[in-house]
């Protein structure tokens, strides 16, 4: 065989995959049927602004490991998110905490917020919650549902609320201090110089075929190598056959600005459910730069169609039983193996993706 591994997609997962492997003296080949490296992380510098151009990217997470195993790749700032919501002009502070129990109701102390939650909570009656709106109340009470949650939530999913399963919510975190930090890991920021640097380090030394689609000859590719990891869609690998999985889709609309600041803040919600995107990013609040000019990028929800880019899985029940369908199947193959976010079915912050090609590196080398 001409390769140890082919690798099918240029995204996190595959870098860090074919990264390691190649640091154990393996022979690498990655396929990438976009124009780029980096899948969904990628940035690109436009108006000497690093834009992400699949949505705002902000990594955190609380593993030390994987935190210094990234740090290898770049130097971080000390970004912290503290998104904001705005509901029909009305602006709170995320995630819900003093400052938003101020701004909604003008109380100081958490005595006071967490009484007017527990009346809210109380008025509402719901014992076992049945769908994603009696879960949410139940949770924050009627008006941080009704103002921050629900129509982000709808927009997010294409459904009511009261159609959605309770699952998506299982907590809404709610915090008693003026903390507008919406992680709780340990560590958090932006690679200073966007993440596709990071990617082109991970690949120094790699082969890569950019706008090479592996199903264009698929069996060209599976006889190249001795095993192939892939990281596009698992339904797909196998035509179909039981089915499509479904996704949430994404239109991005990216605007270049004639102002040094449109926003003040790198990302803004919209809650209600008439403004049709649900957030504005500011890519220049990521990352200090001096552009006199900005770019924002509008996030419209949509419903997704085979053979569009693909965002976020469904996982409920339907589409947790035929995935698992799927892995059936791919337990039978001794050649290929399944990762990352579209071979796993699954969202993954990026550090999780980091950690889940880690993993499988040690797994093959045993
Ligand atoms: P990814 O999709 O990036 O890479 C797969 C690659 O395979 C793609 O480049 C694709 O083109 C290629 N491919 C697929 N099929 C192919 C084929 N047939 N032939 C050749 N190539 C093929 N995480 C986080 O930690 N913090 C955050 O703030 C965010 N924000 C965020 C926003 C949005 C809108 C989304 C959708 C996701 C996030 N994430 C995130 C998650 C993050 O994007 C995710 O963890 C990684 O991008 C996943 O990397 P993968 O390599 O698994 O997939």
């Amino acid at each position: 065989m001409k390769y140890d591994y082919l690798i099918v997609g240029a995204g996190l997962f595959g870098a860090v995959f074919a990264h390691e492997m190649t640091k154990l003296g393996k022979k690498c080949l990655i396929i990438e049927k976009r124009n780029h490296i980096g899948g969904n992380v990628y940035t690109e510098i436009i108006e000497n602004i690093n834009v992400h151009k699949y949505g705002a990217h902000i990594f955190h997470t609380n593993n030390k490991e994987i935190w210094d195993y990234i740090n290898q790749f770049a130097n971080f700032n000390r970004y912290t998110n503290s998104p904001i919501a705005n509901y029909k002009g009305e602006l709170y502070n995320l995630p819900f905490n003093m400052n938003t129990f101020y701004q909604m109701w003008g109380v100081k102390t958490p005595d006071e917020a967490k009484k007017i939650i527990e009346n809210q909570r109380a008025d509402a009656k719901v014992e076992n919650p049945k769908n994603l709106e009696e879960q949410a109340i139940s949770l924050v009470g009627k008006d941080i549902y009704e103002k921050l949650v629900k129509g982000y939530t709808e927009k997010q999913w294409g459904k009511n609320c009261n159609e959605l399963p309770s699952f998506i919510i299982k907590r809404l975190p709610v915090r008693f201090t003026f903390d507008n930090n919406y992680f709780n890991d340990l560590y958090q920021g932006i690679p200073i110089g966007g993440y596709t640097k990071i990617i082109e380090k991970m690949l120094e030394n790699i082969e890569v075929k950019l706008n090479t689609d592996f199903f264009t000859d698929k069996e060209k590719w599976i006889n190249l190598a001795d095993k192939i990891i892939f990281t596009g869609m698992i339904d797909q690998y196998y035509d179909y056959c039981y089915g499509e999985l479904e996704y949430r889709g994404l239109n991005f609309e990216f605007e270049t600005l004639n102002q040094e600041n449109y926003q003040g803040n790198a990302v803004i919600n919209y809650t209600d459910v008439e403004t049709p995107f649900t957030r504005i990013i500011e890519h220049k609040h990521f990352e200090s730069s001096d552009s006199p000019k900005t770019i924002i990028t509008k996030e419209y929800p949509k419903a997704w169609h085979k053979g569009e880019e693909a965002y976020y899985p469904m996982n409920d029940k339907k589409n947790s039983e035929l995935y698992e369908k799927y892995v059936e199947l791919s337990k039978k193959e001794d050649k290929i193996i399944f990762g990352g976010r579209l071979g796993m079915y699954k969202y993954y912050d990026m550090w999780q993706v980091i950690d889940e090609a880690l993993k499988l590196v040690k797994s093959l080398v045993i």
